[in-house]
């Protein structure tokens, strides 16, 4: 949890889990990505708070991590939705995405909605919103419960996906774009869910949450937040 210096100053921990490129991934043994660029600039930014470390949980956990105090913000291209604000708070908005269907190369597969899924096996990152559409088409009856399999992290769903173990992963556009890039997949189809990553706080923790939202403001307006968006993301 944070402790206050002697400068008054506001020690924060901030929690992530990599293997979300570009946002946040081990890179030489080391944490990197957009999202750590862009929080350890919003916070140098945010009057009062200094960020003292990054601790690493698996995306499933960080909600718990940070409600219990092990943790004081999540940034970790965490979706707001409705349901997760039941527990915690988020910041303003800082960056949008929607779902995508990524299948292998030279697959003859190629579904176009998630309706086509039916009868074919799923992946998903456990704890993400990937998963509750897949969750959603199992509460239907569109999928069988024994076709989805969960993964702790999106990388090892891709690697399953590349061996022909599943046929499909549901995973956010920007991160799939990536995969692209880097592994034997392509993007069949997108689905538009309209998502939307802030930092996670906790509720009773306006005080923070202000603050970065200040320091996103803050970001946005000197250019910072282009020019992170650009080294991250400038193909
Ligand atoms: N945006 C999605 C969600 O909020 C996926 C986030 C996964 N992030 C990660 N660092 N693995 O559920």
């Amino acid at each position: 949890g944070s402790t206050t210096s002697g400068t008054q100053q506001t020690q924060i921990v901030a929690g992530t889990a990599p293997g979300f490129q570009p946002f946040e991934m081990m890179q030489d043994g080391e944490l990197v990505g957009f999202d750590v660029d862009l929080l350890e600039a919003v916070v140098e930014r945010a009057d009062g708070y200094t960020l003292q470390r990054w601790e690493q949980y698996e995306f499933g956990s960080l909600i718990q991590a940070l409600t219990t105090d092990k943790i004081d913000t999540i940034a970790a291209g965490m979706t707001i939705t409705e349901k997760r604000k039941e527990s915690i708070g988020f910041t303003n908005p800082y960056w949008d995405a929607n779902q995508a269907l990524l299948v292998r190369e030279g697959s003859s597969f190629q579904p176009q909605s998630l309706e086509d899924l039916a009868g074919h096996t799923v992946g998903a990152q456990s704890g993400t919103t990937g998963e509750s559409l897949i969750q959603d088409l199992i509460d239907e009856g569109t999928l069988k419960q024994s076709n989805y399999n969960a993964y702790p992290k999106y990388p090892l769903a891709v690697s399953d996906l590349e061996n022909g173990n599943i046929d499909v992963v549901v995973i956010d556009t920007p991160v799939a774009e990536t995969f692209v890039d880097n592994r034997d997949v392509v993007v069949s189809a997108t689905v538009d869910t309209g998502e939307q990553y802030g930092f996670g706080v906790r509720q009773n923790d306006g005080d923070l949450e202000s603050a970065l939202n200040s320091g996103l403001q803050a970001v946005r307006d000197d250019g910072t937040y282009a020019d992170l968006t650009e080294k991250w993301f400038a193909s």
